[in-house]
């Protein structure tokens, strides 16, 4: 091969026309070829369909691994590039950061300088203050390369770190990503799978056979399904690679590009005075009767649209991203329709972090609350609910953002608290008629506190009806709440939608802040 100071100026274009035509190969037409018959796009082709079409630029393209070992010296293993593309590019001409790890070469292994371009190019994110997309695809440590690949992960979990509340990180999903490996995705913000060509897990079958003795495969132990549903690590498992990366880019649409901007603005034609009867008669006459708490949500936000996160994972709570009047909320309610939206401790640990998200990214939070309590038991008691309700309880506390809630029907005991109550900072608290706040439902309430008189009644049945009847009626309501003003109004179900809306406007410019302090310290 000619040395550069031989070529000639069209000698050196032609070189680099070369390089680059040779760069976009990866591992190799073969390689390509397995890829997509394991139903897997290349790393090229996810982030075309990712961002906006022509805006990708990469950066790297050229740069090589540098082992020497195991025969990694020979020109067959190096590869334009090494095992990962990066770059930037714009998602609705917004700007993003992305990597996308190459699984045809070397099972997109993470070599040194695969790490180093990971890293140059959080950097740049941080700095320039946008989102970063990280595609995972791979083998893990890239073995010929011993502890020098460990040192490059760990670089990318003190980026992770430090980046996060500043940009958002979302990390997908779309191969292998096992060992260690797993904790740069778990650092990040939103963890998205594709199901049955995704896996993740700290150790695989094998191991897992020759420690617990367990049968398990890799699907089972750690793919999208089990991960949406039951670790709840993923949240959100998508269909396939084409679904997965377009629900990241409307996800991305509901975020600031970091912690410094206000949310996007988002055109409606949905009227911001918009009243839905409907809602008058959703909830049922019989206070132990369920209704989809989604359905009010839908009947409420910006076109009926709502991006909900984690689910299949704890559904006795909901949360997700909508818009009301054109900016974006992000929305947690409990849900009747599951356990009777009673917080244990996966609900709570699933809306503390996602309030936390919002609270990172001035993203008000609206909260729907028909809550009876926290879950009893001793599975719960044990497992550590004093903990996990604690989560949720500070991540409301913590929060800064405009805190808006809906007491749709139960308000119950410390539930009533914690669900951003007036006393914790709520900005709006209104309720419906149908509401009920009290220390515990109205069973429960009159065989404690009328324990005696239903001992000596004639008609035990009948003297509590007339004594549920008797608490219903003074406490279970929202008007003592209102009454204090713990409650800031008691508004008809149907005109939920424009006092929300008029509730945000009124808080655009809220500012509170927490006392200076290096951080807090959640009840992990
Ligand atoms: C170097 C690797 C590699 C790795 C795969 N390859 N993993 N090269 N380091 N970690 C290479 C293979 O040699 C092969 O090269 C190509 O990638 C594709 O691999 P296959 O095995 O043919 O693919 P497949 O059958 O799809 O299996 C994928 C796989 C398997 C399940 C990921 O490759 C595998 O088990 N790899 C090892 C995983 C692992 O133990 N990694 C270390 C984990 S520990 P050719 O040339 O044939 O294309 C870890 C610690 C991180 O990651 C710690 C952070 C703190």
């Amino acid at each position: 091969m000619a040395t550069m100071d031989q070529l000639n100026h069209k000698d050196k274009t032609a070189k680099l026309l070369d390089m680059r035509e040779l760069s976009l190969q990866g591992g190799g037409a073969d390689r390509v070829e397995r890829q997509h018959k394991g139903g897997k796009l290349t790393a090229r082709e996810r982030i075309e369909l990712l961002l906006d079409p022509g805006s990708f630029r990469e950066v790297d393209a050229f740069v090589t691994q540098r082992a020497r070992d195991f025969g990694m010296d020979k020109p067959e293993n190096q590869f334009l590039g090494d095992s990962v593309v990066t770059g930037w590019g714009t998602i609705d001409g917004r700007l993003i950061f992305v990597y996308s790890q190459d699984f045809t070469v070397m099972g997109g292994s993470l070599s040194e300088v695969h790490a180093e371009k990971i890293c140059k190019i959080m950097d740049m994110a941080m700095k320039s203050g946008a989102p970063i997309i990280g595609l995972n695809d791979s083998g893990g440590a890239r073995i010929q390369e011993g502890v020098v690949s460990l040192g490059g992960y760990a670089d990318i979990f003190l980026r992770n770190t430090l980046a996060s509340g500043v940009i958002p990180q979302i990390s997908v999903i779309m191969g292998p990503c096992a060992g260690g490996a797993v904790y740069s995705p778990a650092l990040t913000d939103f963890i998205f799978m594709v199901k049955n060509t995704s896996y993740m897990f700290v150790t695989g079958p094998d191991v897992v056979k020759s420690v617990t003795h367990e049968e398990v495969s890799f699907e089972e132990l750690g793919g999208a399904s089990v991960h949406s549903t039951t670790s709840g690590v993923c949240h959100i498992a998508a269909e396939n690679e084409a679904d997965c990366l377009y629900l990241i880019r409307e996800m991305l649409g509901f975020m600031p590009q970091n912690n410094m901007e206000d949310t996007p603005y988002v055109p409606t034609k949905d009227d911001k005075l918009r009243t839905e009867r409907a809602l008058d008669s959703i909830i049922p006459d019989n206070p132990n009767k369920p209704y989809d708490i989604k359905e009010v949500i839908k009947l409420i936000v910006d076109d009926g649209r709502f991006f909900e996160i984690h689910e299949h994972y704890a559904t006795n709570i909901v949360v997700g991203f909508a818009r009301l009047g054109g900016y974006s909320i992000g929305i947690v309610a409990n849900q009747p329709a599951v356990l009777a939206g009673v917080l244990d401790i996966e609900a709570s640990e699933k809306a503390a972090r996602f309030i936390r998200f919002c609270d990172c990214f001035n993203i008000p939070i609206v909260t729907f609350e028909d809550v009876p309590g926290f879950m009893p038991g001793t599975k719960q008691e044990h497992a550590g609910i004093i903990r996990s309700g604690a989560k949720l309880l500070y991540a409301y506390c913590e929060a800064t953002v405009p805190k808006l809630t809906v007491i749709t029907r139960k308000a119950y005991g410390g539930a009533y608290d914690v669900m951003s109550s007036k006393h914790i900072r709520g900005d709006f608290n209104v309720a419906w008629p149908t509401a009920e706040i009290a220390v515990m439902g109205p069973d429960g309430a009159v065989n404690i506190i009328f324990r005696r008189e239903l001992a000596e009644a004639e008609d035990p049945v009948a003297k509590k009806a007339e004594l549920v009847q008797m608490y219903r009626e003074k406490f279970a309501n929202p008007y003592v709440a209102a009454s204090r003003g713990y409650v800031d109004d008691v508004i008809m179900p149907s005109e939920t939608r424009p006092r929300l809306i008029n509730a945000l406007e009124m808080l655009r410019n809220k500012r509170d802040s927490n006392p200076p302090k290096k951080h807090g310290n959640i009840p992990l």
